[in-house]
Protein backbone atom coordinates (compact mmCIF):
# COMPACT_ATOMS: atom_id res chain seq x y z
CA UNK A 1 0.00 0.00 0.00
CA UNK A 2 1.31 3.01 -0.73
CA UNK A 3 1.23 6.67 0.93
CA UNK A 4 -0.08 9.68 -0.63
CA UNK A 5 0.46 12.84 1.51
CA UNK A 6 -1.82 15.83 1.77
CA UNK A 7 -0.23 18.61 2.14
CA UNK A 8 -3.11 21.25 2.40
CA UNK A 9 -2.51 22.13 6.35
CA UNK A 10 0.88 23.18 5.48
CA UNK A 11 -0.85 25.85 3.27
CA UNK A 12 -3.18 26.23 5.96
CA UNK A 13 -0.12 27.74 8.57
CA UNK A 14 1.27 29.70 5.60
CA UNK A 15 -2.10 31.95 5.75
CA UNK A 16 -2.14 32.12 9.27
CA UNK A 17 0.43 34.84 8.52
CA UNK A 18 -0.81 35.90 4.62
CA UNK A 19 3.26 35.71 4.16
CA UNK A 20 5.83 32.75 2.97
CA UNK A 21 5.99 30.01 5.73
CA UNK A 22 6.24 27.32 5.72
CA UNK A 23 5.77 26.87 1.63
CA UNK A 24 3.96 23.61 0.88
CA UNK A 25 5.99 22.80 -2.20
CA UNK A 26 8.88 22.58 0.09
CA UNK A 27 6.68 20.26 2.47
CA UNK A 28 5.48 18.34 -0.55
CA UNK A 29 9.52 17.74 -1.71
CA UNK A 30 10.38 16.55 1.74
CA UNK A 31 7.52 14.05 1.73
CA UNK A 32 8.59 13.02 -1.80
CA UNK A 33 12.23 12.85 -0.54
CA UNK A 34 11.24 10.59 2.84
CA UNK A 35 9.10 7.94 0.86
CA UNK A 36 5.33 9.15 0.12
CA UNK A 37 4.18 7.87 -2.77
CA UNK A 38 2.03 11.09 -4.20
CA UNK A 39 1.28 14.64 -2.76
CA UNK A 40 -2.32 15.72 -2.75
CA UNK A 41 -4.06 19.16 -2.68
CA UNK A 42 -7.39 20.46 -2.61
CA UNK A 43 -8.15 23.65 -4.08
CA UNK A 44 -11.42 24.96 -2.42
CA UNK A 45 -13.33 27.37 -4.45
CA UNK A 46 -12.71 29.73 -1.24
CA UNK A 47 -8.79 29.15 -1.55
CA UNK A 48 -8.89 28.51 2.27
CA UNK A 49 -5.55 26.23 2.38
CA UNK A 50 -3.60 25.65 -1.22
CA UNK A 51 -4.03 28.82 -3.90
CA UNK A 52 -3.48 28.63 -7.52
CA UNK A 53 -0.02 30.32 -6.95
CA UNK A 54 0.60 26.86 -4.93
CA UNK A 55 -1.02 24.27 -7.89
CA UNK A 56 1.46 25.55 -10.23
CA UNK A 57 3.95 25.16 -8.15
CA UNK A 58 3.39 21.71 -7.17
CA UNK A 59 2.79 20.88 -10.80
CA UNK A 60 6.23 22.11 -11.85
CA UNK A 61 8.13 20.59 -8.28
CA UNK A 62 5.88 17.00 -7.86
CA UNK A 63 8.34 14.14 -9.31
CA UNK A 64 5.72 11.12 -8.40
CA UNK A 65 2.23 11.77 -8.67
CA UNK A 66 -0.08 15.00 -8.55
CA UNK A 67 -3.35 14.63 -7.38
CA UNK A 68 -5.96 17.42 -7.41
CA UNK A 69 -8.90 17.33 -5.39
CA UNK A 70 -11.87 19.20 -6.62
CA UNK A 71 -15.47 19.90 -6.62
CA UNK A 72 -17.10 19.60 -9.98
CA UNK A 73 -17.07 22.75 -11.37
CA UNK A 74 -16.29 24.80 -14.74
CA UNK A 75 -13.56 26.61 -13.07
CA UNK A 76 -11.62 23.65 -11.34
CA UNK A 77 -12.39 21.49 -14.69
CA UNK A 78 -10.34 24.41 -16.51
CA UNK A 79 -7.85 24.73 -13.83
CA UNK A 80 -7.25 20.65 -14.15
CA UNK A 81 -7.08 20.88 -17.63
CA UNK A 82 -4.38 23.50 -17.70
CA UNK A 83 -2.51 21.92 -14.85
CA UNK A 84 -2.50 18.75 -15.87
CA UNK A 85 -1.71 16.62 -12.87
CA UNK A 86 -1.56 12.75 -12.90
CA UNK A 87 -4.78 12.40 -10.78
CA UNK A 88 -8.05 14.62 -10.26
CA UNK A 89 -10.19 13.17 -7.48
CA UNK A 90 -13.87 14.63 -7.06
CA UNK A 91 -15.24 15.75 -4.15
CA UNK A 92 -18.41 17.24 -3.03
CA UNK A 93 -17.63 20.47 -1.81
CA UNK A 94 -19.36 22.72 1.23
CA UNK A 95 -18.40 26.12 1.96
CA UNK A 96 -19.31 25.81 5.34
CA UNK A 97 -17.56 22.59 6.28
CA UNK A 98 -14.53 22.50 7.77
CA UNK A 99 -13.09 19.40 5.92
CA UNK A 100 -14.95 17.20 3.22
CA UNK A 101 -17.62 15.85 4.73
CA UNK A 102 -19.50 12.84 3.34
CA UNK A 103 -18.78 10.69 -0.07
CA UNK A 104 -19.86 12.67 -3.65
CA UNK A 105 -23.31 11.86 -4.41
CA UNK A 106 -23.24 10.12 -8.33
CA UNK A 107 -26.55 9.34 -8.10
CA UNK A 108 -27.18 13.03 -8.17
CA UNK A 109 -24.81 14.35 -10.32
CA UNK A 110 -24.82 11.17 -12.24
CA UNK A 111 -25.70 12.98 -15.65
CA UNK A 112 -22.91 15.91 -15.89
CA UNK A 113 -20.30 13.60 -14.48
CA UNK A 114 -19.89 11.64 -17.75
CA UNK A 115 -19.76 14.90 -19.49
CA UNK A 116 -17.30 16.62 -17.01
CA UNK A 117 -14.56 13.28 -16.99
CA UNK A 118 -14.36 13.09 -20.45
CA UNK A 119 -12.18 16.31 -21.39
CA UNK A 120 -10.37 15.36 -18.29
CA UNK A 121 -9.48 12.24 -18.85
CA UNK A 122 -9.05 13.18 -22.75
CA UNK A 123 -5.83 15.68 -21.61
CA UNK A 124 -3.93 12.54 -20.18
CA UNK A 125 -5.52 12.79 -16.38
CA UNK A 126 -6.71 10.14 -14.13
CA UNK A 127 -9.79 10.98 -12.44
CA UNK A 128 -10.81 9.43 -9.22
CA UNK A 129 -14.15 9.97 -7.27
CA UNK A 130 -14.57 9.97 -3.85
CA UNK A 131 -17.35 8.01 -2.46
CA UNK A 132 -19.06 5.89 0.21
CA UNK A 133 -18.19 2.11 0.33
CA UNK A 134 -20.96 1.43 -1.55
CA UNK A 135 -22.17 -0.97 -4.52
CA UNK A 136 -24.49 1.17 -5.93
CA UNK A 137 -21.63 4.24 -5.95
CA UNK A 138 -19.07 1.96 -7.35
CA UNK A 139 -21.32 0.68 -10.03
CA UNK A 140 -22.13 4.09 -10.80
CA UNK A 141 -18.70 5.23 -10.73
CA UNK A 142 -17.83 2.61 -13.47
CA UNK A 143 -20.55 3.31 -15.41
CA UNK A 144 -19.45 7.29 -15.64
CA UNK A 145 -16.23 6.09 -16.85
CA UNK A 146 -13.76 6.88 -13.37
CA UNK A 147 -10.80 5.04 -13.71
CA UNK A 148 -10.80 5.03 -9.38
CA UNK A 149 -12.44 5.32 -6.59
CA UNK A 150 -11.55 6.74 -3.36
CA UNK A 151 -13.49 5.05 -0.40
CA UNK A 152 -14.51 7.35 2.14
CA UNK A 153 -12.83 6.05 5.88
CA UNK A 154 -14.35 8.97 7.83
CA UNK A 155 -16.93 6.79 9.19
CA UNK A 156 -14.75 4.85 10.13
CA UNK A 157 -12.21 6.75 11.57
CA UNK A 158 -15.16 8.35 14.07
CA UNK A 159 -16.53 5.00 15.41
CA UNK A 160 -14.82 2.35 17.78
CA UNK A 161 -15.12 -0.92 18.86
CA UNK A 162 -17.51 -3.27 17.17
CA UNK A 163 -19.04 -0.04 14.91
CA UNK A 164 -15.98 0.48 13.66
CA UNK A 165 -15.01 -3.57 12.79
CA UNK A 166 -18.36 -3.38 11.10
CA UNK A 167 -17.27 -0.17 9.42
CA UNK A 168 -14.03 -1.77 8.22
CA UNK A 169 -15.68 -4.50 6.65
CA UNK A 170 -18.23 -2.62 4.69
CA UNK A 171 -14.96 -1.08 3.14
CA UNK A 172 -13.31 -4.61 2.67
CA UNK A 173 -16.24 -5.34 0.68
CA UNK A 174 -16.49 -2.29 -1.19
CA UNK A 175 -13.04 -2.28 -2.10
CA UNK A 176 -13.37 -6.04 -3.30
CA UNK A 177 -16.15 -5.26 -5.42
CA UNK A 178 -14.76 -1.89 -7.02
CA UNK A 179 -11.96 -4.11 -8.45
CA UNK A 180 -13.86 -6.48 -9.39
CA UNK A 181 -16.18 -3.63 -11.28
CA UNK A 182 -12.20 -2.71 -13.22
CA UNK A 183 -11.64 0.11 -11.20
CA UNK A 184 -8.51 1.11 -8.89
CA UNK A 185 -8.77 1.48 -5.73
CA UNK A 186 -7.67 4.33 -2.77
CA UNK A 187 -8.90 5.34 0.67
CA UNK A 188 -9.06 7.69 2.90
CA UNK A 189 -9.91 11.24 5.36
CA UNK A 190 -9.56 10.39 9.28
CA UNK A 191 -6.95 7.78 8.68
CA UNK A 192 -4.17 8.42 11.47
CA UNK A 193 -1.37 6.47 12.81
CA UNK A 194 -3.79 4.59 15.72
CA UNK A 195 -6.76 3.29 13.13
CA UNK A 196 -4.50 2.43 9.71
CA UNK A 197 -3.24 -0.61 10.62
CA UNK A 198 -6.09 -2.73 9.72
CA UNK A 199 -6.07 -1.53 6.25
CA UNK A 200 -2.68 -3.53 5.60
CA UNK A 201 -5.29 -6.59 5.30
CA UNK A 202 -6.99 -5.10 2.17
CA UNK A 203 -4.82 -6.12 -0.72
CA UNK A 204 -7.42 -3.94 -3.13
CA UNK A 205 -6.54 -0.75 -1.48
CA UNK A 206 -3.60 0.62 -3.48
CA UNK A 207 -2.85 3.73 -1.50
CA UNK A 208 -4.36 5.93 1.47
CA UNK A 209 -4.61 9.48 1.13
CA UNK A 210 -3.62 11.16 4.73
CA UNK A 211 -3.29 14.64 5.33
CA UNK A 212 -4.72 15.79 8.86
CA UNK A 213 -2.98 13.09 11.08
CA UNK A 214 0.41 13.77 9.53
CA UNK A 215 1.07 17.04 9.42
CA UNK A 216 0.23 17.31 12.98
CA UNK A 217 2.85 14.74 13.63
CA UNK A 218 5.16 16.76 11.39
CA UNK A 219 4.55 19.47 13.27
CA UNK A 220 6.62 17.66 16.31
CA UNK A 221 8.89 15.38 14.55
CA UNK A 222 9.62 16.66 11.16
CA UNK A 223 7.72 15.53 7.86
CA UNK A 224 10.30 12.84 6.67
CA UNK A 225 10.05 11.34 10.63
CA UNK A 226 6.03 11.59 9.84
CA UNK A 227 6.50 10.18 6.77
CA UNK A 228 8.44 7.50 7.66
CA UNK A 229 6.19 6.51 10.89
CA UNK A 230 3.70 5.90 8.91
CA UNK A 231 5.30 4.12 5.98
CA UNK A 232 6.59 1.67 8.85
CA UNK A 233 2.65 0.92 9.95
CA UNK A 234 1.27 0.41 6.37
CA UNK A 235 4.15 -1.84 5.60
N1 LIG B 1 -9.23 12.18 0.91
C1 LIG B 1 -10.07 13.19 0.59
C2 LIG B 1 -10.92 13.04 -0.61
C3 LIG B 1 -10.13 14.36 1.37
O1 LIG B 1 -10.98 15.34 1.04
C4 LIG B 1 -9.27 14.48 2.48
C5 LIG B 1 -9.28 15.74 3.30
O2 LIG B 1 -8.80 16.79 2.54
C6 LIG B 1 -8.39 13.42 2.75
C7 LIG B 1 -8.40 12.27 1.97
C8 LIG B 1 -7.42 13.47 3.89
O3 LIG B 1 -8.15 13.46 5.08
P1 LIG B 1 -7.39 13.72 6.45
O4 LIG B 1 -6.90 15.13 6.40
O5 LIG B 1 -8.44 13.48 7.48
O6 LIG B 1 -6.25 12.75 6.51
Amino acid sequence: MRLAVNIDHIATLRNARNEGEPDPVAAALLAEESGAAGIVCHLREDRRHIRDNDLKGLRRSVKTKLDLEMAMTDEMQRIAIETVPELITLVPEKREELTTEGGFDIERHFKRLALFIEPVRAAGIEVSLFIEPDNRAIDLAAEAGSDLVELHTGSYALKSGELQKAEFERIRSAAKYAVSRGLKVVAGHGLNYRNIQPFRQISEIEEVSIGHALIARAAFVGIPEAVREMLDLIG
